[in-house]
């Protein structure tokens, strides 16, 4: 069996394939199906976003395809910056101008409770699944560490004392938010190969 992971994202290809590699089930990215389309993400939802994009490819190529979304919820900040997280700080996607709007947003703030979450959107035999993954935890009030990516070092995971661009990637990727959803897609998948 052949599902789309509607990604070109390496890291996160490795992830899936590690997490789902007992299954008889070939991962597949969208290069690998020819598609280098810039998806549209236009919902206001981390569920909208990932159904929009695994959609897209449904609706164009025909194929079953999984496709996900993160965002990190800030509690002092109504949730923000959730859905918009990759552009809070303005279209280009800089980390850097994202991690300090944030920490300028916090100045001063005693609630510091953060979550990332992410959603994970299944297309499979004509019908929709969805599955999600949080990791708790807090926003520091200075960047630590050169791992990871986006908000890694701002972001220190519950019952940890380091961020997780601190941890590194062998610990963040056993409690992250995106290995939990993907754990949930795979134990989904694995039932039901068994019942088929
Ligand atoms: P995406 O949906 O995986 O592309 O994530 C959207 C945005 O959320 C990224 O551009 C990052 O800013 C942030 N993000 C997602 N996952 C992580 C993570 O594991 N660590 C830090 N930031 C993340």
């Amino acid at each position: 069996m052949k599902i789309v992971f509607a990604t070109n994202n390496k890291h996160k290809l490795e992830e899936v394939r590690q997490i789902t590699a007992a299954l008889p089930i070939e991962i597949v990215s969208l290069a690998e199906i020819s598609c280098h389309d810039d998806i549209p993400e236009t919902a206001d939802t981390l569920e909208g976003n990932a159904l929009q994009k695994a959609h897209y490819i449904k609706e164009k190529f025909g194929l079953d395809c999984f496709a996900d979304d993160t965002g990190l919820e800030v509690e002092a900040l109504n949730n923000a910056p959730g859905v918009y997280s990759a552009r809070y700080a303005g279209e280009a996607h800089d980390s850097e101008a994202n991690m300090n709007k944030l920490l300028s947003e916090m100045k001063g703030k005693t609630n510091r409770n953060a979550r990332f979450r992410t959603v994970i959107a299944l297309l499979l035999d004509g019908k929709e699944y969805l599955f999600d993954g949080i990791v708790r935890g807090i926003i520091t009030t200075d960047k630590r560490g050169e791992n990871g990516f986006g908000y890694d070092p701002i972001f220190i995971p519950e019952g940890y004392a380091q961020t997780f661009a601190e941890l590194g990637n062998d610990t963040k990727n056993k409690i992250s938010h995106r290995a939990k959803a993907v754990e949930k897609l795979n134990g989904f998948l694995a039932q039901m190969l068994i019942s088929k």
